[in-house]
């Protein structure tokens, strides 16, 4: 899976567009790809910068985050929290905690973000926050699930972000030749479409990124 649907000299004239990834994004995502299983999860550069500019523009009091990873991303959308803003993270992974608290700390974060380590889908119910803003970036399978575990908790014109929609550009396959894990892709895209508690627009962005918004 390469996670990149627009050409490799495109994706590296957004980036060098885009303002530079801060020297401490740079390190995180150096040490996340010589030190860390997957480090195609992370979000990157010019993913991370987009998050990190519609979080100030949305300027949410309270962020829920599904799928930690190291951080990176975690450290981009708390870019546009208020002051007594907070992010609160999961993921099911402990070993991830230790470097994601460490690289909070030096961005001065560690105020702002509270890790949750457990399954998204039992501890988003012991969550007692209004959230403006969800970031979906956790297990694909669990999409649906999220979505309908905060949907209705959400004030409305919150947003919610979901990673990865477009699943390696496997959605326009036949059906047959699609993962698992894209068919479960391609039901949260059509339930979502569906769903008139939303208005949605999808950028193909990388991965591709569902942008939704609470009506
Ligand atoms: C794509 S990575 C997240 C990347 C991160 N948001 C970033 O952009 O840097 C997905 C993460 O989801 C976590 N995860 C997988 N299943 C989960 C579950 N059921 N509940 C919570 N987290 C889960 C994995 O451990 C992994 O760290």
């Amino acid at each position: 899976m390469q996670h990149h649907l627009t050409s490799e000299a495109i994706n590296t004239y957004a980036e060098n567009i885009s303002t530079p990834e801060s020297e401490l994004l740079r390190r995180l995502n150096r040490e996340t790809h010589a030190k860390v299983e997957l480090p195609i999860m992370l979000s990157g550069h010019l993913q991370g910068a987009l998050l990190a500019m519609l979080s100030r523009m949305i300027r949410p009091k309270r962020i829920l985050e599904l799928g930690t990873y190291t951080g990176y991303s975690a450290i981009c959308l708390a870019q546009g929290l208020p002051e007594g803003g907070m992010l609160h993270t999961i993921d099911i992974n402990e070993e991830l905690a230790e470097r994601c608290q460490r690289y909070w700390k030096e961005a001065g974060l560690e105020d702002k973000i509270t890790m949750h380590i457990g399954p998204g889908a039992s501890i988003i119910p012991s969550l007692d926050e209004v959230f403006d803003l969800v970031f979906i970036d956790a297990d694909k399978q669990g999409y649906a699930q999220y979505f309908d575990l905060i949907i209705d908790r959400l004030p409305q014109g919150a947003f919610i972000f979901a990673d990865n929609v477009l699943y390696d550009a496997e959605v326009v396959l036949p059906e047959a030749e699609q993962s698992k894990n894209a068919k479960a892709i391609v039901a949260f895209n059509e339930k979502v479409k569906n769903d008139p508690r939303v208005e949605q627009v999808l950028l193909p962005v990388r991965d591709g990124i569902l942008i939704m918004r609470k009506l």
